[in-house]
């Protein structure tokens, strides 16, 4: 699968078993999916452009660099909204915009009900976090949006997918990277990843 990168990397992986084992109760849920989001995008912002900038140091003046690009992250409400501390501690100046999706439970697709964004893109690239990439239906339909706002340059940053989901953004979207700790087997037949972790919506807050 093109455009798809599942990290190998080792705290990822130990990290990710911590927040599938059905014990780990939600204080530490939240905390493995803070801390999982900022390794991984980490990851994904490898080639954010950057631009020369003089820095004055207390011996000299230094060349140095600076960011170009601004920065939108965009959880997907509910679970997204658990990734995004642990990249904004790496990026402080990033735009932090919420679209609201949920999936109706027989159908599977996806229902929009938040969207907040202002009628002119305020941002350059937009990461789009949500832990779970299932279907795929959320993460489409919040990418559609994105791109209506008039954002071109989007990633989407994951905690596990499903081959299913991974098929279906890459269909629609076939110009996102998409950035996972794992790829998973597969869907049940009620649109859960297999193995997973169950629902990162409910695990994160409690609910359930
Ligand atoms: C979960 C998850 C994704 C979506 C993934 O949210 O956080 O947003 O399901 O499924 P998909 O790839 O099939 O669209 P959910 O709909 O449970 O809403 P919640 O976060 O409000 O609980
Ligand atoms: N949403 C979740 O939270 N978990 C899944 O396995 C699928 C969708």
């Amino acid at each position: 699968m093109t455009n798809l990168m599942i990290s190998k990397h080792p705290l990822l992986a130990h990290k990710l078993t911590k927040l599938r084992n059905v014990e780990t109760e939600p204080k530490k849920f939240r905390e493995l999916v803070r801390e999982m989001a900022g390794l991984l995008a980490y990851e994904a912002t490898a080639d954010l452009k950057i631009e020369p900038k003089e820095v004055q140091t207390p011996l000299r003046s230094a060349p140095g660099f600076v960011l170009k690009e601004k920065i939108g992250l965009v959880p997907i409400l509910r679970a997204g909204l658990g990734m995004v501390e642990g990249i904004w501690e790496l990026m402080p100046s990033a735009e932090v915009w919420h679209i609201g999706i949920y999936r109706d439970e027989k159908t599977l697709k996806p229902v929009e009900y938040y969207n907040k964004l202002p009628t002119e893109p305020t941002v350059s690239v937009c990461l789009v976090l949500d832990p779970m990439l299932a279907t795929g239906g959320s993460a489409v339909a919040t990418i559609d949006v994105l791109k209506r706002w008039g954002v071109n340059r989007i990633k989407f940053v994951g905690l596990i997918g499903a081959p299913e989901g991974v098929q279906n953004l890459q269909q629609h979207h076939p110009d996102v990277p998409i950035y996972l700790a794992a790829l998973d087997d597969h869907l049940n037949e009620v649109g859960y990843i297999v193995p997973g972790l169950g629902d990162a919506g409910d695990r994160q807050f409690g609910t359930g």
